[in-house]
């Protein structure tokens, strides 16, 4: 089959590789229809993880069902389904507990919980910007969707993004009519806005600097706010008269920059720590690591991010922070989509096939200008 593998910093390639094929009683074979490039795949790519050569990236995946294994009895060959980018067994302590991010059970990595298709530290196992994926406990992971090919550009997000976005206003304690800062108008960024409206926010602030993306925040009703214009604190707290808003996603992680694009990994927790009022939450889905030999300072090549704690803890905040645990949310954001109440595609732009991937990581890294979210569709002829 064809795959994009990783061979080393910015260097990925489309290659001809064994078919990926049943290994375990539980899995199930999916040939892909669409796989999405990640914000997540651009630290593998940017050489900033200790991901292997040769490992097939992609972990938002969705298809057709092609075979299941012989202990497979809920999934069956021609079902149209999403695949979490979490790999889950369903029956260790933390899948029973709804933290499917974090099983026990599926990542031999020592001291490390949860595991994903095609990524740096989450286990053995490839991904799916390829023609055929494997995924292990199958009738556990798989969520159904549709038959045909309607909205498959929206049900393309419920993989990692839409419920990333959403577990990052679930993890600041998002009420109905609380106002919400965003920052990081990424994909995860902009799903999050959308998120935060559909629950009901009076205001939604996503801050950035890329025109692009400002624009479909506010295509979504968020009020965009451009970091490189003016301190983006300064234009929350105006808007908010002093006080802050109720509660803030982070959507950007550890290479946050300035706007002269100096990475300081503790610039966007500081910022929240100043948007978001006394007593207000904050989560956080972008991602840090424990280890970032690139990092721009000491402490932060062993994950010591050194942001003010100390007026954190005196405004009372809370924080909830790591991978999202999409079996818990995407039943719902899925219906949510077939009912016509979220449109996650919005944020869509391009769609190309598996060849014109290594292109396309190209310009999604630079963040390009109308580079947002790019679709790759093994099957259709580019
Ligand atoms: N927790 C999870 O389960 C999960 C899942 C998917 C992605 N992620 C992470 O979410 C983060 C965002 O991913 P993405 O796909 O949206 O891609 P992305 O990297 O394209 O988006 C990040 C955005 O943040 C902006 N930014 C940089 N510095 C900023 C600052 N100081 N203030 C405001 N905005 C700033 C950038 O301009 C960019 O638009 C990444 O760290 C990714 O790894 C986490
Ligand atoms: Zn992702
Ligand atoms: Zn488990």
């Amino acid at each position: 089959m064809k795959a994009l593998v990783y061979n080393g910093p910015h260097d990925v390639s489309v290659e001809n590789v064994p078919d990926a094929r049943i290994e375990q009683p539980g899995d199930a074979l999916i040939r892909i229809t669409t796989t999405n490039i990640c914000g997540s795949d651009l630290h593998m790519y940017e050489g900033r993880t200790a991901v292997e050569q040769g490992k097939i990236l992609g972990h938002e995946n969705m298809g057709i069902v092609e075979e299941v294994g012989p202990g497979v009895t809920r999934i069956k060959a021609g079902d149209r389904v999403s695949v979490p980018f979490n790999i889950a067994c369903g029956s260790c302590r933390n899948c029973m507990g709804g933290w499917t991010a974090f099983c026990t059970r599926v990542n031999p990595t020592e001291g490390v919980d949860g595991a994903a298709y095609g990524y740096a530290n989450m286990g053995p196992y490839d991904g799916g910007q390829a023609e055929l994926l494997r995924v292990p406990y199958a009738d556990f992971n798989l969520l159904h969707l549709p038959a045909g090919e309607e909205h498959e550009n929206d049900f393309t997000m419920l993989s990692d993004i839409f419920p990333t976005g959403w577990h990052g206003t679930e993890l600041a304690g998002m009420r109905a009519g609380d106002t919400v800062a965003v920052f990081g108008a990424g994909p995860v960024g902009l799903l999050a806005a959308h998120s935060a409206m559909i629950r009901g926010a009076s205001q939604v602030f996503v801050v950035d600097k890329a025109p692009d993306r400002l624009a479909l925040a506010e295509s979504v009703g968020a009020t965009p706010v451009d970091f490189s214009a003016a301190d983006p604190v300064e234009q929350i707290l105006d808007a908010t008269h002093g006080r802050g808003v109720d509660c803030g996603v982070e959507a950007v992680g550890y290479q946050a920059h300035d706007p002269s694009g100096q990475e300081h990994p503790e610039l966007v927790l500081d910022n929240l720590v100043k948007a978001v009022r006394t007593t207000g939450g904050i989560g956080v889905v972008g991602v840090y690591v424990p280890e970032d030999p690139q990092a721009a300072d000491e402490g932060a090549k062993h994950g010591r991010v050194g942001f003010d704690y100390g007026t954190f803890f005196t405004k009372g905040q809370h924080m909830g922070t790591g991978q999202c645990p999409v079996l818990r949310y995407n039943r719902g954001l899925r219906d949510l989509i077939t009912a016509g109440r979220a449109k996650p595609s919005f944020l869509v732009s391009h769609e190309l096939g598996l060849d014109e991937a290594p292109d396309a990581y190209r310009h999604f890294d630079k963040r390009d200008d109308g580079w947002t979210k790019v679709l790759l569709h093994p099957g259709r002829a580019a």
